[in-house]
């Protein structure tokens, strides 16, 4: 008795970009959770490979997570896969015929494409292994212009570019169903964005961490170190409300010196706003205040589904916050010098995280996602460098190496239990929750790494880099 296979028994093939490899997989969950759906992992799951098998998935799931993901391709109805081109046949003679019927009717067109992965292949050797399917039950028509269903046959040849596998290590083939969203890292580059600052954050990033916020239509993002906006840029793409502080005036107000080659000064109208303009997204603008996210302005209570952010690190903007007379050390009564009162002060890379980690916890919705960015000296990074928090979860942490001794970690937490006083003085109490102190010398690290590293002081030459 033939079983009939239900939406949900299908498998769907995944087919991902090979670059922020570790940013993938949490990406990939998020968007499925966003859906009420797991990541399922399949017994042959390697987290590295280009191609990913999902089960316990519908159709639906996998179109909703190709509308926006930017680390995954395509995505394909999974008909049959093997080690060779044999197993795949066996494989494909035993998909049940009634999952195929609908997409081979007599009075439909089709294109069977061949994708090759780390080997290229001649225009005769796809058709040769087109040729090979000739067993399936096509009756339609083929169409190479614009058909109804796109087929493809995939193979990988492994990872090394300098060993490539005269036969592929495993094969698939299946029906195309959507193509992720790769396409925004180019149409929303920063090069050719209308307001741009040093440290704008790449398309492609923005786009990433946004998915790992599960940030969605209608919800309240926040950025309190906003910059030029792009992480908003992001989440206003995908239907949320947007709003972010930073500390610098003239990047809230859109003046000053302008961050592009030849051009002195920042024109009219450059500012987050028209950036939500070019993007068709300014209905997704509520507003950018002047504000130290050191010093909490906001009213009690949830008011965020989430904190996208990049905090400074000292490389590129300085770590400062504001300073008062009040955290001035005293001077001592025979002091003759001018007095003065600091307009600004160090802003420590440990404190920020502290800040920002009680910030998240007060401020976020139960379930919330805080999204945030950490600089690490490679040689000293262990997990438990991660700073933690009574009220925050850590759901994944990816790195992306900027050096061979620096790197950045995309940090994901999400929000478990409402914030009560003492939650805010668990650094204090236990080492767990108290940020890694050595985050404070990544400034002096990473120029040190770069004196070692060419045997002159770079620092001279990077101004404020
Ligand atoms: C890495 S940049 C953020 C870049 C931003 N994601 C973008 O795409 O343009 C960090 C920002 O934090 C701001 N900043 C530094 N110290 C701050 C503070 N104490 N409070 C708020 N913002 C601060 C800096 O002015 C800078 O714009």
């Amino acid at each position: 008795m033939a079983l009939h296979c239900s939406r949900t028994c299908r498998k769907y093939l995944l087919h991902l970009a090979q670059e922020n490899v570790e940013f993938r997989l949490p990406e990939i969950k998020a968007l499925l959770s966003l859906s009420g759906v797991q990541f399922t992992p399949d017994e042959h799951f390697d987290e590295k490979s280009p191609f990913w098998v999902l089960s316990n998935v519908s159709e639906e799931d996998v179109r909703n997570v190709m509308k926006r993901t930017v680390c995954a391709k395509s995505v394909f109805e999974l008909w049959g896969h093997g080690r060779t081109h044999q197993e795949l046949q066996l494989s494909l003679k035993n998909y049940p015929t009634e999952n195929m019927v609908p997409y081979l009717k007599s009075d439909s067109t089709y294109k069977i494409n061949v994708y090759t992965f780390n080997k290229t292949v001649l225009h005769q050797e796809r058709i040769q292994k087109i040729d090979t399917l000739e067993f399936l039950p096509f009756s339609g028509k083929v169409n190479l212009k614009n058909p109804d269903h796109v087929f493809c046959l995939l193979e990988n040849y492994g990872s090394d570019p300098n060993r490539i596998p005269e036969d592929p290590f495993y094969v698939y083939f299946g029906r195309w169903i959507a193509d992720g969203q790769r396409d925004l890292i180019r149409s929303f580059s920063v090069k050719k964005r209308h307001f741009i600052g040093n440290t704008s954050m790449d398309a492609g990033l923005s786009f990433i961490m946004a998915n790992h916020g599960k940030v969605k239509a209608n919800d309240l993002v926040f950025d309190p170190f906003v910059g030029t906006g792009s992480l908003l840029v992001a989440c206003a793409h995908f239907g949320s409300y947007v709003c972010g502080t930073d500390i610098d005036y003239n990047t809230i107000h859109g003046i000053g010196k302008a961050s592009r080659k030849n051009q002195k000064w920042r024109g009219p109208d450059e500012n987050i706003r028209a950036n939500l303009r070019q993007y068709g997204a300014e209905k997704s603008y509520v507003d950018v205040l002047v504000s130290d996210a050191s010093k909490n302005v906001w009213r009690t209570g949830s008011l965020f589904d989430a904190i996208i952010t990049d905090p400074p690190y000292g490389i590129r903007e300085s770590t400062r916050k504001t300073g008062s007379q009040k955290e001035m050390i005293k001077p001592p009564e025979d002091f003759n010098g001018e007095s003065h009162v600091p307009v600004s002060m160090a802003y420590h890379l440990s404190d920020i995280f502290t800040d920002l980690l009680n910030f998240a916890a007060k401020h976020l919705v139960i379930n919330g996602r805080l999204v945030y960015w950490l600089p690490v000296y490679r040689p000293e990074y262990k997990e438990e460098i991660i700073p933690q928090h009574p009220c925050l979860k850590l759901i994944s942490n990816c790195e992306q190496t900027l050096s061979s001794h620096t790197s950045r970690r995309l940090v994901t937490m999400e929000k478990l239990k409402e914030f009560e006083d003492a939650d805010g003085l668990a650094h204090l109490l236990h080492a767990r929750f108290n940020p890694y102190q050595g985050h404070n010398s990544f400034r002096e690290k990473y120029f040190s790494g770069l004196k070692k590293k060419t045997g002159k002081d770079e620092f001279k030459n990077t101004k404020k880099l």
